[in-house]
C-alpha cells in the first residue's frame, strides 16, 4: 500500500482535517476517542491498515478537537503478537506524520518492574528498551520521512517528561517516571525475564509502544510515553496475570490518565 493512498482517503473522510498531535490509546485506555469524537473511521475501512484483534481495542481512527488543539486518536493499536509484520505495527505512526502530526503521545498499559509501582499507577516513560528483537525502520529506508540511522538518544522529548510532570503536580496526580522495555508477547513474561528487565534497568515491561516511538522519533516526530502500571510483572507480586485484571487495572486509572492527556494536549 502506497502511504499516499491512505493518507488522501483519510483526508477525503475526514474533510482535510489536519491534525498537530497523535494519540495511541492503549488497552483500556480508549475512552478519550469516545468522548470526544468528530469523524471515526474503523480500520477496517482504511487502506493499507489492518484489523485489530484485541478485546478492549476498539480499532478506529477518531478525530477530534480537545482543549483548542486537533488530535487524532488510535482507539486501538496494532501489536507485533497479533502476527501483524512489524512494518504494519508503525505505518499509522507513519500516516500520522504525512497528516502534519508534531507530537505523538503513546500510551500503553504495563506490568511494574519497579517494586514500588502500584497497580494503576500511572508512569512517564522516561526511556525504553527494544527487547522485541525487530527494529521498525529495517527495509529500504524511506528517506523523505528519516534518515538511515536514527539518532535515539532523547525518543521521550525532556521538555514533555517535565511538562507531564509539572501538570501531574497540579492536578495532585502521582506520577511514576521510568524506562518501558518491550517483549513481543503475547505470554507474560516469566519471573526470571522480569529479574532481567530490572537489572538491565527497566521499570516497566509490555508488548508495544517502543516500534511507535522509534518510528515517530526517526520521522521527527515529538514523543511522550505515558503507561498504565497494571499489575506488578511476573515474580515482582506473587499474584498470577490475566487479561480481564489488566483491563480492571485500566479502567481505575482512567479518569486520571484522561484528565492528565487532556491537561498535556493543553499545554503542548
Ligand atoms: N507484562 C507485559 N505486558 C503487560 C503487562 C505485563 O505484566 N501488564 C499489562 N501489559
Amino acid at each position: 500500500m502506497i502511504l499516499e493512498t491512505t493518507v488522501e482517503y483519510i483526508k477525503e473522510k475526514t474533510g482535510n482535517f489536519i491534525p498537530e498531535i497523535g494519540i495511541i490509546l492503549g488497552s483500556g485506555l480508549g475512552e478519550l476517542a469516545d468522548e470526544f469524537c468528530q469523524t471515526a473511521i474503523p480500520y477496517a475501512e482504511i487502506p493499507g491498515f489492518e484489523a485489530s484483534t484485541v478485546s478492549g481495542h476498539k480499532g478506529r481512527l477518531v478525530f477530534a478537537e480537545i482543549n483548542g488543539k486537533k488530535v487524532v486518536m488510535m482507539q486501538g493499536r496494532f501489536h507485533f503478537y497479533e502476527g501483524h509484520s512489524i512494518q504494519k505495527v508503525v505505518y499509522p505512526v507513519k500516516v500520522m506524520k504525512k497528516l502534519g502530526v508534531k507530537t505523538l503521545i503513546v500510551t500503553n498499559a504495563a506490568g511494574g518492574v519497579n517494586a514500588e509501582f502500584k497497580p494503576a499507577d500511572l508512569m512517564v516513560i522516561t526511556d525504553h528498551i527494544n527487547h522485541m528483537g525487530v527494529n521498525p525502520l529495517i527495509g529500504p529506508n524511506d528517506d523523505s520521512m528519516g534518515v538511515r540511522f536514527p539518532d535515539m538518544s532523547e525518543v521521550y522529548t525532556a521538555e514533555y517528561i517535565k511538562l507531564a510532570e509539572n501538570i501531574a503536580k497540579k492536578l495532585g496526580i502521582e506520577l511514576q517516571k521510568g524506562v518501558y522495555m518491550a517483549f513481543t508477547g503475547p505470554s507474560y513474561e516469566t519471573p526470571a525475564e522480569v529479574k532481567m528487565a530490572r537489572i538491565i534497568g527497566a521499570d516497566a515491561v509490555g508488548m508495544s509502544t517502543v516500534p511507535e516511538a522509534v518510528t515517530a522519533s526517526w520521522a521527527g516526530i515529538k514523543v511522550i510515553g505515558l503507561s498504565c502500571i497494571c499489575n506488578s510483572a511476573a515474580g515482582v507480586s506473587t499474584v498470577g496475570l490475566s487479561h480481564e485484571d489488566v483491563i480492571e487495572a485500566a479502567a481505575k486509572a482512567k479518569d486520571k490518565f484522561k484528565v492528565l492527556v487532556k491537561e498535556i494536549i493543553k499545554e503542548l
